[in-house]
């Protein structure tokens, strides 16, 4: 039994796991302090993490009617992440375990990501695994555990990055993913012409800062801006995004000759997004794994579950666990 943390960013979460039946897994978003700013500021989230870890604990163990004497592993995300939101969920991590003789097992919040899609499902190696967030876009080829091959990525802004950019220059709130993603919907996605990033180009990177500032240069050109202007150009910035990751990784897939395609991270709940891989997927013969919208964005569960197919890594030499903002997963 697997009690699990993850303040990587500006989500604090906690999970509880027994197995893919019991568990519980909390999450307490920050979005209302953050929204005003247009972003995350590091040391806001990371005072509202200590604030709140000791009684979402409390609520993961109280979910399944466990308590601290029914944890066998401390699990806790060391990296990557901003480093004053790891340093609270690793110090708290530690010391409870400490605490109460636990070992405990770091893990990586990008192979949380990786894992997501596949709790509760048959993990079936190999797979291109497609990882959206605020801070990465990232393609990797997993070949089994443990042994991931990074075969593409952003060049410069992280998709959800872009996504979070394009929603202050439209005067949409943070974040912005979740209000284009709503917006979008009653747009019209061939209204601008917004050229896609590294289209043509043979490689399985990305850029997403040319597609960033085509959207500034617009709405400056436009000046104010009508309601339908707005969704029409969130519609049309979503589309050429979400259709430059579909075209990559269905691209790398055939050229690595891989039947499975897995998509993480925030941007993963996009409506659109999954609409668009589904459909490349199934024209394609390729099987689609993406996780439900619980597991898209920041949370512990995934974390439990990467620990759980990862118990080597347990440790009761504290010490050499420490919060790594910039730590490697290859
Ligand atoms: O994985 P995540 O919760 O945190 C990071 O590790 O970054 O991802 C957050 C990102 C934000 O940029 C947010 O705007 C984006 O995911 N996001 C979305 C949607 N929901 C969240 N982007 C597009 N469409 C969505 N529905
Ligand atoms: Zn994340």
């Amino acid at each position: 039994m697997i009690l699990a943390f993850d303040t990587s960013c500006d989500d604090t979460s906690v999970a509880f796991y027994k197995s893919n039946k019991i568990y519980s897994n909390v999450v307490s978003s920050q979005n209302d302090i953050h929204s005003k700013f247009g972003g995350v500021i590091p040391e806001l989230a990371a005072r509202k993490h200590a604030e709140v870890i000791a009684y979402l604990t409390e609520e993961a163990l109280n979910k399944v009617g466990a308590n601290i004497g029914s944890v066998d592993y401390v699990a806790v995300t060391v990296g990557p992440g901003l480093l004053p939101s790891l340093l609270v969920g690793v110090s708290f991590a530690k010391a409870l375990a400490y605490a109460n003789n636990l070992p405990i097992i770091p893990i990586n919040h990008i192979e949380g990501h990786i894992f997501a899609p596949f709790f509760n499902r048959n993990i079936k190696y190999p797979f291109l695994s497609l990882v959206v967030s605020g801070g990465h876009t990232h393609l990797f080829y997993v070949k089994n555990f443990g042994n991931y091959e990074l075969i593409g990525k952003t060049l410069d802004d992280a998709v959800g990055e872009a996504f979070d950019k394009v929603a202050r220059v439209l005067g949409l709130e943070y974040p912005g993913g979740p209000v284009i993603d709503k917006l979008s919907k009653n747009g019209d996605p061939y209204k601008f012409n917004i050229p896609k990033g590294l289209r043509n180009d043979r490689s399985f990177n990305f850029s997403f800062s040319g597609v960033k500032t085509h959207v500034k240069n617009l709405v400056k050109k436009l000046g104010s801006l009508s309601k339908t202007q707005i969704v029409d150009i969130a519609a049309s910035f979503q589309k050429v995004s979400i259709d430059v990751l579909a075209e990559k990784t269905i691209g790398a897939a055939k050229n690595l000759n891989v039947k499975t395609i897995s998509v993480s991270g925030g941007v993963s709940a996009n409506s659109y997004l999954r609409e668009k891989f589904s459909q490349v997927c199934s024209q394609n013969g390729i099987k689609l794994i993406i996780p439900s919208k619980e597991m898209t964005t920041d949370n512990a569960l995934m974390i439990a579950f990467v620990a759980s197919l990862d118990m080597n890594k347990a440790t009761q030499e504290y010490f050499k666990i420490e919060a790594n903002p910039s730590v490697r997963l290859f």
